[in-house]
């Protein structure tokens, strides 16, 4: 018999062969289908990138107007997914409606064949292009207000700005959300693709596929870290207490939220660009102390931990900015899930070529062969 050894949480395991990303955490690397993620966020469209994570290539430009067509196509929510959406409670997570919106559109679209490629399109589009309504629907709902319907003549990350409150933002907003989630798309192996991909191998459709994800993702180790560490930079005062509370920190050896990251041992280049976006909005905003603590934050933090490999990650900027974009803190996920499901779709379709069923062992330590005790004599 082999000898079985438990790596808990399968650290270091490669469960799947996959082209998606690539992140070399030493050098601060992060690759979509080879191309850098800088020059992607820099050069891109949502769209764009969109559609090279699902199709490996970059698109050519009539390629690239037929699936920015489809997904204007299919933003439309059915009245009864809004019904069921609208009948949520106002106080819930607007993850958990997601979550719910997600599974409730796999009970009105069945995919019959799950290799089908016309279907997969299908299916990818109308989840890729869905998610921003039911997000922005549920927000409306829950503040009383009527959804606002999806607008045809906007790109995907300026309708979602608009469905939240009938506004179509500046330029210089729409763009920084476009960018922002370029880069939040895919990360190779984090827990919830790991979760989609594991049901994704059961055969289940993409809708499960993806409800299943964005649970995982509800979890504040995977994606509630931005909410935290923005409420962090809150309760800083000013830019000369940052010395002072930040060392603090690091003597009693507190977690600072939004530094460290288990892959990346150097600056995530997420955050990088993130920073870059913020003093973009700040301009345009106007500009706030917030911004300034945080780059305080990040000199004294790295001054002092850097020789550990702690450094700023996505989540350390990107709080900062939606809040500074006018976007409720517990939206932060949401969006975060709204870019992400065109990686969990990436994953998905690559997880059904070649297919084998996720079917770990175990190292069994509880009791064996006990004899049974009658009720009268426990
Ligand atoms: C993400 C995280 C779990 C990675 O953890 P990890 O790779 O296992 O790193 P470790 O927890 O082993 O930490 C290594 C060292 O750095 C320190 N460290 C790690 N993250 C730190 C942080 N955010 N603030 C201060 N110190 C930190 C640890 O205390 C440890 O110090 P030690 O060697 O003196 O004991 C961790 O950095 C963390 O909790 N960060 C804050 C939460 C966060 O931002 N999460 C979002 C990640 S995208």
């Amino acid at each position: 018999m082999t000898e079985k050894t438990l790596i808990p949480g399968l650290e270091g395991i490669p469960c799947a062969a996959s082209s998606v990303s690539f992140i070399d955490g030493i050098a601060g690397i992060l690759e979509y289908r080879g191309y850098d993620i800088t020059t992607l966020a820099n050069h891109g469209t949502f769209e764009e990138v969109a559609y090279l994570l699902l199709y490996g290539e970059l698109p050519k430009k009539d390629e690239l107007v037929a699936f920015d067509a489809e997904l204007r196509a299919n933003r439309v929510l059915k009245y009864p997914v809004l019904d069921i959406i609208k009948s949520l409670p106002s106080t819930g997570h607007p993850m958990k409606a997601i979550q719910a919106g997600v599974a409730v559109l796999g009970a009105f679209y069945p995919v019959d064949d799950l290799n089908n490629a016309h279907e997969q399109r299908l299916a990818s589009v109308r989840l890729i292009a869905q998610l921003p309504t039911v997000v922005a629907a549920f927000h409306r709902a829950r503040q009383g207000d009527e959804p606002i319907a999806p607008n045809v003549e906007l790109n995907h990350a300026t309708n979602f700005l608009y469905m939240l409150d009938g506004q179509i933002p500046s330029a210089v907003i729409s763009r920084t959300l476009d960018i922002a989630m370029i880069l939040h798309m895919e990360h190779t192996m984090n827990a919830s693709t790991f979760t989609g991909r594991v049901v994704a191998s059961t055969l289940a459709d993409p809708y499960a596929v993806v409800s299943s994800a964005i649970g995982s993702l509800t979890g504040p180790l995977h994606g509630g870290a931005n909410e935290r560490a923005l409420e962090e930079l809150r309760e800083i005062p000013s830019v000369d207490a940052v010395d002072e509370i930040i060392t603090g920190k690091i003597e009693r050896k507190d977690k600072i939220m939004g530094l460290g990251h288990r892959v990346y041992k150097t600056t995530d280049p997420r955050s990088t660009l993130l920073q870059g976006l913020c003093a973009g909005v700040f301009a345009e905003r106007g500009s706030a102390e917030i911004f300034d603590i945080a780059r305080k934050v990040e000199e004294i933090a790295t001054g002092k931990l850097g020789h550990k490999g702690i450094f700023p990650n996505v989540d350390f900027y990107s709080g900062i900015l939606y809040d500074a974009m006018g976007i409720p803190s517990d939206l932060f996920t949401p969006i975060f899930a709204v870019a992400r499901v065109v990686g969990w779709l990436a994953h998905w379709k690559e997880q059904l070529i070649g297919n084998r069923i996720f079917r770990p062992t175990q190292i069994y330590v509880g009791h064996r062969q006990r004899p049974f005790t009658p009720m009268s004599d426990r």
